[in-house]
Order: C-alpha cells, then sequence, then structure tokens
C-alpha cells in the first residue's frame, strides 16, 4: 500500500527484565516487515534488537526501546537503545569481538564463569547497515542502528 511505510507509528518498549526481550523480538520482527524489509532481514534486525535489549539489562538497569521509520537519506527501520546505566567503558575495546566486561571471554574456560561470549556489539555491526553509539561514563548508553529498507 502506497504511503503505508511513512505511516507505520514510532514503537516503544520498555525492558528491564530477560523475558520480555523475547516479545520485543518478536515485535520487532514484525514491524520490520509491515515497514516492508525482506524477511530474512527482519530476522536480522531482530537479533540485533535482542542483542541490544540484552546488553541494557545486563549493564545498564534495563532501559527503553524505540522502533521507527524513516526515509533520510534513503528509507530505513531504525532500532534505538537507550539506557540510564553506568556507560560503556573503553567503547572501542568492547566493539572487539570476545571482548566481554573488558577482557577476552575465551580465557574463561568455564561458562558458568562468565556472563558473555563478548559479540554482541560486533554482530549488532554485522547485522546492521549504520550503527551509531554514544555513551556517557555514569549517565547511560544510546545505541541507534539503521538498516535499509530498499
Ligand atoms: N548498555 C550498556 N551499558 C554498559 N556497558 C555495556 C552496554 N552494552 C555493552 N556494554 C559493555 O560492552 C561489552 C561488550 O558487549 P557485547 O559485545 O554485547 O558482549 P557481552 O554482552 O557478551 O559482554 C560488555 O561486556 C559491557 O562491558
Ligand atoms: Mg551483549
Amino acid at each position: 500500500m502506497p504511503g503505508a511505510r511513512s505511516s507505520l507509528a514510532e514503537l516503544q518498549v520498555v525492558v528491564r527484565r530477560p523475558p520480555e526481550v523475547v516479545a520485543l523480538q518478536a515485535r520487532a520482527r514484525s514491524y520490520a516487515a509491515s515497514a516492508g524489509l525482506a524477511n530474512v532481514r527482519c530476522w536480522e534486525l531482530a537479533i540485533a534488537v535482542s542483542e541490544a535489549a540484552t546488553n541494557m539489562i545486563k549493564y545498564g538497569g534495563g532501559g527503553i526501546v524505540i522502533l521507527r521509520v524513516g526515509e533520510e537519506p534513503r528509507p530505513y527501520v531504525e532500532i534505538e537503545a537507550r539506557d540510564r546505566g553506568g556507560g560503556i567503558e573503553q567503547l572501542e575495546q568492547a566493539l572487539v569481538d570476545n571482548i566481554s566486561e573488558g577482557s577476552d571471554a575465551r580465557e574463561v574456560r568455564d561458562p558458568l564463569q562468565r556472563r558473555g561470549l563478548g559479540l554482541g556489539l560486533g554482530a549488532i555491526h554485522r547485522l546492521m547497515d549504520e550503527v551509531e553509539i554514544t555513551s556517557e561514563a555514569g549517565k547511560g548508553t544510546t545505541l541507534r542502528a539503521r538498516k535499509w529498507i530498499t
């Protein structure tokens, strides 16, 4: 339907606990489908949003995820994940695969002793077309990531 995408309202989802990520992931996938994103790309966006939400819960005390569409510079679906936690320390390092909470997750042999694999932020970059992270110590983190629709 012409104009359907631009009339798609913003969707805001508060996430505080892990089970809420499951519902968020499903909502994000159908939102992306309504926006006209191809099926596989809807799944990719859903994985990215669940990684961002999981990080907010683990490290930011929870937060809010906003899904929106836009047209400039080209049609996109955007996920914005905002929390008011402590912020990402050493952002450059946090983006490196396998680095979780400042150290190499592969060096922790016992899987029960680690909270993460350090692959979430890297995955978000690989799954989305454009990613922007701003983080300030003590103030929180905002991750914005877009996927082009056409
Ligand atoms: N919202 C956030 N607030 C504070 N720190 C974060 C946030 N998201 C990520 N981080 C930091 O970045 C690191 C890397 O994140 P990620 O790649 O998702 O790996 P993992 O969650 O498995 O550790 C985390 O271990 C954490 O130290
Ligand atoms: Mg993570």
